[in-house]
């Protein structure tokens, strides 16, 4: 595949209130057919040969929202743990998670541990589901675990460095992202990896996310192939 090709995608998955608006249905409509429309990105990520796909799936800002859309939320991330099981395990995919599930309700994290455990030893394409996730709340915690550990004589303040302070983030072993593409027309990044996107390509689609295709992801790669990334350099 060669070194122009983008192995860990990330997605801002917006514009599901929105597009249910439009079909003159309610928020949660956009919700549900939103995380259908998951299904078919993730095999698609996998026949496109994808190895990391990374979805903003709920920000530690979104509990600003009305509480029957969030009780709504809730309700269908604890059936949608459940119904990946059979496509990950059919697809080989490996489950992770990233953002702060201890406020979660404790059914959701016990589906979230279970696809976890399911799916440990899958080799495939790895879905990180962003789930009460801030970038920026990443970074302190990440800064905290360190002061930590400098108090305990564990580390030196001069051994810290880009490399170590990346071992402490939500998902250590995952590299950095490639592409960032976010559907629903708004151009912002919303306390999403900011860490990790540092030098990402930016793709932005003017389409609601039920809306968004397989082809619109093949079209995302293949706008990322033709760009000319330079990390600084000439
Ligand atoms: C994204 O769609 C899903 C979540 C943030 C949970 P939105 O709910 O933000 O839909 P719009 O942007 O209001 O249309
Ligand atoms: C970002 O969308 C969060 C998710 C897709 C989960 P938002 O709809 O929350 O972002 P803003 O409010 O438009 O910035
Ligand atoms: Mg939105």
């Amino acid at each position: 595949m060669g070194e122009n090709f983008p192995y860990h995608v990330a997605i801002i998955m917006d514009g599901n209130g929105r597009w249910a608006k439009q079909q003159g249905k309610n928020r949660t409509y956009g919700h549900y057919i939103g995380s259908n429309v998951v299904d078919r990105i993730v095999e698609a990520a996998i026949d496109e040969g994808v190895r990391y796909l990374t979805l903003y799936t709920f920000s530690t800002e979104n509990w600003k929202r009305p509480k029957s859309e969030i009780r709504f939320l809730m309700v269908l991330l604890k059936k949608q743990l459940v119904k990946k099981r059979d496509l990950f395990l059919k697809k080989n995919v490996r489950f992770g998670v990233i953002g702060e599930i201890d406020s979660f309700d404790e059914q959701i994290r016990e589906n979230i541990e279970g696809l976890i455990e399911a799916t440990q030893n899958n080799t495939g394409l790895r879905v990180n589901l962003a789930l009460n996730y801030g970038g920026r709340y990443e970074i302190v915690r990440a800064a905290r675990q360190i002061a930590e550990e400098v108090k305990r004589g564990d580390i030196d303040p001069n051994q810290i460095d880009e490399g170590l302070f990346a071992r402490y983030l939500y998902a250590h072993d995952i590299p950095d992202v490639d592409l960032l593409i976010r559907t629903g027309g708004e151009k912002r990044v919303s306390n999403f990896l900011l860490w990790q996107i540092s030098y990402a390509e930016f793709v932005f689609v003017d389409k609601y996310w039920p809306e968004f295709t397989r082809d619109d992801l093949r079209a995302a790669i293949e706008e990322f192939k033709r760009r000319k990334r330079r990390f600084g350099g000439l």
